[in-house]
């Protein structure tokens, strides 16, 4: 069996389809649900839902009762993750669980963004398991721009601190295929794939999005205080609009780019292009 966290997520979601997608029963895939009413769907199709909730230990345990093959998607909660992903590779080990894939971050060990640090904590304690493991570190989303595309084209401004500093980005339904090819084929223990898309820099992507909307954009760089007040006032909590402003620091300085075509070489085909991905958000 093949068990999925973070299965009521964006990226669980479209990992449990890509898995479908590959010939995998659904009684045979587990997904594990910190909140199981919202994975009525999956139930109805078949998937195995267990509760499964990073914080208590507990439930983690018998949620990986049988499971082989697990993905851990990092959870989302900023400064809780290390216990909490400490507490899902315990079960793991517990459970016999035979290989443990992990959603990272690129460059996780050299980076210097404070979202790093946590999956770099966590690779290791994944590392010292003595599991099989796959690290995929994944870049950045390319929805984390194109989620915001009706606010860039009001203002006819991408803001951001990034300067021109290139990010790999791609679509999370490339980093789902790429997952799923991990869990499904084979050769891939103890390997750490570095994933990525096209390479782009904001201003460049400000370009994209003014083509292929018609209208005029313009990349407009903030200190990184600026931004990160302007990320608190459209809603973001301050501590995590702080760490998202700190995050474009790091893709200033290269920390979000790779230029290794791991993504290309698991999914068998291009990851999603930035232009491919506004173009889609603009139709839908
Ligand atoms: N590469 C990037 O650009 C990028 C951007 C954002 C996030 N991320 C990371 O990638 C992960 C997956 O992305 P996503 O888009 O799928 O995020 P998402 O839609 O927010 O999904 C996160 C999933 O994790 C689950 N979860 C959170 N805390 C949990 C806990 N304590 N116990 C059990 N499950 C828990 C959530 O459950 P509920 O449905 O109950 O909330 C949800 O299913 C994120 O969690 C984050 O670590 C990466």
């Amino acid at each position: 069996m093949i068990a999925v966290s973070g299965a009521t997520g964006h990226l669980g979601r479209l990992v449990i389809e890509n898995l479908v997608e590959r010939g995998v029963a659904a009684g045979e895939i587990v997904a594990l649900a910190r909140s199981p009413r919202k994975a009525q769907d999956l139930a109805a199709r078949g998937v195995q839902v267990r509760a499964a909730d990073y914080s208590q230990p507990d439930t983690l345990v018998a949620a990986l009762q049988g499971v082989e093959k697990l993905l851990l998607v990092s959870a989302s909660e900023v400064g809780q993750r290390v216990a909490q992903h400490r507490n899902v590779v315990d079960a793991a080990r517990e459970a016999g669980v035979q290989l443990l894939a992990y959603t990272s971050i690129l460059k996780a060990d050299t980076s210097g963004m404070q979202l790093a640090a946590e999956h770099k904590a966590s690779e290791e304690i994944i590392r010292a398991t003595g599991i099989p493991f796959v690290l995929l570190r994944n870049g950045w989303y390319l929805e984390n721009y194109t989620g915001n595309l009706a606010s860039t084209l009001e203002h006819g401004a991408l803001l951001g601190s990034a300067h021109d500093g290139r990010v790999s980005a791609a679509a999370r339904a490339d980093y789902a295929a790429a997952a799923a090819e991990v869990l499904t084929g084979s050769g891939h223990e103890n390997q750490t794939y570095e994933l990525g898309g096209d390479a782009f820099t904001l201003p460049e992507l400000a370009g994209i999005i003014s083509r292929e909307s018609g209208r005029p954009v313009e990349y407009r760089n903030l200190p990184e205080d600026a931004f990160a007040g302007v990320l608190v006032s459209v809603g973001l909590p301050e501590p995590f609009a702080r760490v998202l402003a700190d995050a474009d620091r790091g893709i200033a300085r290269g920390e979000l780019f790779t230029d290794r075509d791991d993504l290309r070489r698991l999914i068998g085909r291009a990851p999603t292009t930035p232009r491919e991905a506004v173009a889609a958000a603009l139709r839908g």
